[in-house]
């Protein structure tokens, strides 16, 4: 069978061989403990839910008009924005996507040429070099200190930049490290950035999964230059537990979002109807929901943090938002023989029955992720494993 070059060549997910091999081992019955997951573990809320049971009662079962995004869920986001991020973008602004991946994926196929470069903070989401692959851009790739928890100081950012730079990407909070960017510090990439021709790509998936009184901000509110510079993405997925109902947007330039809206026509048509019903009243209902998860996620990082750098050997950067902890396993690498964070992975579920993300796939083979969207008693009973694992 002849396939394109372009599938050919992508490169396939690392982490499929340690996830699949969790899945095997469970469905024949043995007790792993998996902190695999990158979704919440809470179900999406109930008023949620009524919405998308009554749309879907009043026949809102029909193609979504228009594709790029119905008027009430762009009309929703504005609103939201304007609400959590203090930015203000009017509805011919926003296109909502089929998750904030699909918003990523677009937005990469509307602004790169072949050779484009794109900067890509490391650690990075697996998906953004394959993406930016996949529409002919090249990843180049930018580490901070580590006493700076990986994050990109103004120099390094600086001499990434080459006259091919097309794009940067920014995560905050960052998947896999947890870490979050503080407004100076994102004001300070600002003023970097806003005297280059650029695009930055604004992924803010994370950004209502705040702990430790951790403050951040969007980068389009950086400045007037960072604002016209500047797509904002943000989903439902992880805000409002909602992985499955595959929902997103991006926020720009009209030129951009107008470009988007183009290929969400000739493919997806874009995302459900009775879907975006339900984000739109997720925006904009009352938000105490989001406020218990994150609760609840901001006391099991701490916990499992604390547990994580008890650990000899183990050091961590301090989860200030998402819900990943990234542990340096990398000094027991010699005493157990392996080669990289693959083959940890691998002998951690192996002899311990505790399932994690190496961290070769986020560009960090020294590293691996493990997820606290799971229950209290499932971390301390993984973490009483990788700590008997390492000792
Ligand atoms: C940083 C980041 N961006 C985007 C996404 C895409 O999420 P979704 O497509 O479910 O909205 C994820 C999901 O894990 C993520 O971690």
């Amino acid at each position: 069978m002849r396939l394109s070059r372009r599938v050919t060549e992508l490169v396939e997910s690392a982490t499929l061989a340690v996830s699949a091999k969790a899945a095997r081992m469970k469905a024949e019955g043995v007790d792993v403990v998996s902190f695999g997951a990158g979704e919440p573990d809470f179900d999406t809320p109930a008023h949620i839910r009524q919405a998308a049971i009554e749309a879907l009662n009043a026949g809102q079962t029909r193609y979504p008009s228009p594709a790029s995004g119905l008027a009430v869920a762009r009309k929703a986001v504005c609103d939201s924005l304007a609400r959590d991020a203090k930015l203000h973008y009017s509805p011919e602004q926003v296109i909502i996507t089929s998750g904030g991946k699909d918003a990523a994926y677009m937005a990469f196929h509307a602004l790169l040429d072949p050779g484009d470069e794109v900067i890509i903070p490391k650690p990075y989401w697996v998906s953004y070099p394959e993406m930016v692959r996949l529409a002919g851009g090249v990843p180049v790739f930018a580490v901070g200190p580590e006493k700076n928890d990986y994050k990109l100081t103004p120099e390094i950012l600086r001499s990434a930049l080459t006259p091919r730079t097309r794009m940067f990407i920014l995560n905050t909070p960052s998947n896999p490290s947890g870490v979050t960017y503080h407004p100076e510090e994102v004001r300070a990439l600002a003023q970097i950035l806003q005297e280059r021709d650029l695009i930055v790509l604004s992924d803010e998936i994370y950004d209502r999964l705040l702990y430790d009184g951790q403050k951040t901000m969007s980068y389009a509110a950086a400045g007037e230059r960072a604002y016209a510079q500047t797509l904002t993405c943000n989903s439902a997925s992880k805000t409002y537990a909602m992985t499955g109902w595959r929902l997103g947007y991006a926020a720009g330039p009209v030129e951009i979002v107008k470009a988007m809206a183009k290929l969400q026509s000739q493919s997806t048509s874009g995302a459900a109807t009775f879907s975006q019903i339900a984000y739109a009243t997720a925006l904009s209902a009352d938000q105490s929901c989001v406020a218990t998860m994150r609760a609840e996620f901001e006391r099991r990082g701490a916990h499992m943090w604390r547990r994580l750098t008890a650990i000899s050997g183990v050091r961590c950067p301090k989860p200030t938002g998402a819900f990943y902890c990234f542990p340096n396993v990398s000094a027991a690498y010699a005493k157990l023989g392996v080669r990289g964070s693959i083959e940890f992975a691998a002998r951690l579920l192996e002899e311990a029955r505790v399932a994690v993300v190496p961290g070769e796939a986020f560009g960090m083979d020294e590293h691996v992720r493990l997820s606290f969207a799971t229950g209290m008693q499932q971390i301390d009973k993984g973490l009483d494993r990788i700590a008997t694992f390492l000792r």
